[in-house]
């Protein structure tokens, strides 16, 4: 046998979890550390080489309200089975007492007093988004903070196990799951590091290089792990895999969160049962509007989609039902200095679905759009 020495990769990832990358982070904005780390676990499941008897991962995601932690986890089961609503999420909060986690284990056979409950948490309903070929389930914890010891004592043992054993006895397989724990513990503390005081911080925020990001990442971290160890048991920290911390969203980050938000509006718009297919185009003015409307910093990127619900949807919907827009419309809404509201103006009228589409320009997904449109982007091979 000859000696080889060949220099290898060790940082390069396989096909699958690049695409994975590149999706997530399409769709999160501004915690590219969360993704990266996310990816990371995934990567590893697929290299075979978690940890067999236990879920693919146990990550506990900290920050403040409104940083995309949900998100991340819908975008997740969008990017791989293709459906953000594949995960199946427990809200903590809602199992305080032991009748309520009979909800979610179903009740001893022949429990006296008691209905017989069906287990929510079964293996069917486990699995029921798996694809060919993506066998993972995606199960959301929210706010484990608010869990009572009952719901704690579960959740310990699916962590450290990957079994859940139900009231009658049988028993539910995690190891296919990745587990997602969030809670807002230590938020307050991140904001407060995050928000650049006045003076000499502020002037640093402003420059914005990689380094300070990179700094400001770490004392983020820090600040959640010390608050997850000072809320949890060890016992629950050791059976954690990843902490993953969400940054507040600045500026910025928002006005990209701003851009995706109303390609969804579009795609609304687009899918409607109504089949009343328009398109609209949002100017600069009035963006910098919606986005100054929506900032607040307490509230996150949740602030910022109410007010485009508020000031942008609702309009929307009343041209609609009022028989103002048609099939084919273009809709220009601007921003109207004197009413300091957005205005709304017919630009263009009678459009087929060719000059729909080419101002939509790309970035659609028409897979379910009305049929001609449909056909259209196909021929036209228009993502
Ligand atoms: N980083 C982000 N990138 C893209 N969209 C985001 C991001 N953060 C929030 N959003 C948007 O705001 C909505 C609310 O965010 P999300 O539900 O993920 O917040 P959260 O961090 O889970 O907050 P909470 O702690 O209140 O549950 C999302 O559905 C998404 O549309
Ligand atoms: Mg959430």
């Amino acid at each position: 046998m000859s000696q080889l020495q060949i220099p290898l990769d060790p940082t390069r990832t396989g096909a699958d979890a690049t695409s994975l990358h590149h999706a997530l982070h399409g769709m999160v904005v501004g915690q590219d550390e969360a993704v990266d780390q996310i990816v990371d676990v995934y990567q590893m499941h697929l290299a075979g080489m978690s940890d067999p008897g236990r879920p693919i991962a146990n990550l506990l995601l900290l920050g403040p309200t409104g940083s995309g932690k949900t998100r991340t986890v819908e975008a997740l089961a969008e990017a791989l089975v293709n459906n953000p609503q594949a995960v199946i999420k427990i809200d903590c909060g809602e199992f305080q007492h032991s009748h309520e986690i009979a909800k979610l284990i179903g009740s001893p056979p022949g429990y006296l007093g008691h209905r017989e409950t069906h287990a929510a948490l079964n293996q069917r309903e486990l699995d029921k988004y798996h694809t060919d070929n993506v066998q993972v389930s995606f199960v959301l914890f929210d706010e484990i903070e608010k869990a009572s010891d009952a719901l704690w004592n579960l959740l310990l043992g699916i962590l450290d196990k990957g079994v859940l054993t139900l009231g009658d006895n049988s028993r539910v397989d995690f190891s296919r799951c990745m587990i997602f724990m969030t809670s807002n513990i230590g938020a307050a503390e991140m904001e407060a590091i995050a928000t650049p005081k006045l003076g000499f911080d502020a002037r640093l925020a402003n420059v914005k290089s990689d380094k300070i990001d990179e700094k400001l990442t770490r004392k983020l971290a820090k600040t959640g792990e010390d608050a997850a160890r000072r809320r949890f048991t060890p016992e629950f920290i050791n059976r954690i895999d990843k902490l993953v911390v969400f940054k507040p969203l600045d500026e910025p980050e928002l006005r990209r969160v701003l851009d995706i938000e109303l390609t969804n509006v579009q795609k609304r718009i687009l899918h409607s049962p109504l089949e009343k297919p328009f398109v609209f185009n949002v100017t600069d003015p009035a963006k910098s509007f919606l986005l100054a409307q929506g900032t607040d910093r307490r509230y996150g990127a949740r602030h910022l989609k109410r007010a485009i619900e508020r000031l942008l949807v609702r309009p929307l919907s009343n041209l609609i039902a009022s028989d103002q827009v048609s099939s084919g419309d273009l809709i220009q809404v601007d921003f109207n200095e004197d009413a300091r509201s957005l205005s709304f103006t017919r630009k263009a009228e009678g459009l087929g679905v060719t000059g729909m589409a080419r101002i939509l320009r790309k970035g659609i997904d028409i897979s379910s759009m009305y049929s001609e449109a449909a056909a259209y982007f196909r021929q036209a091979s228009i993502p």
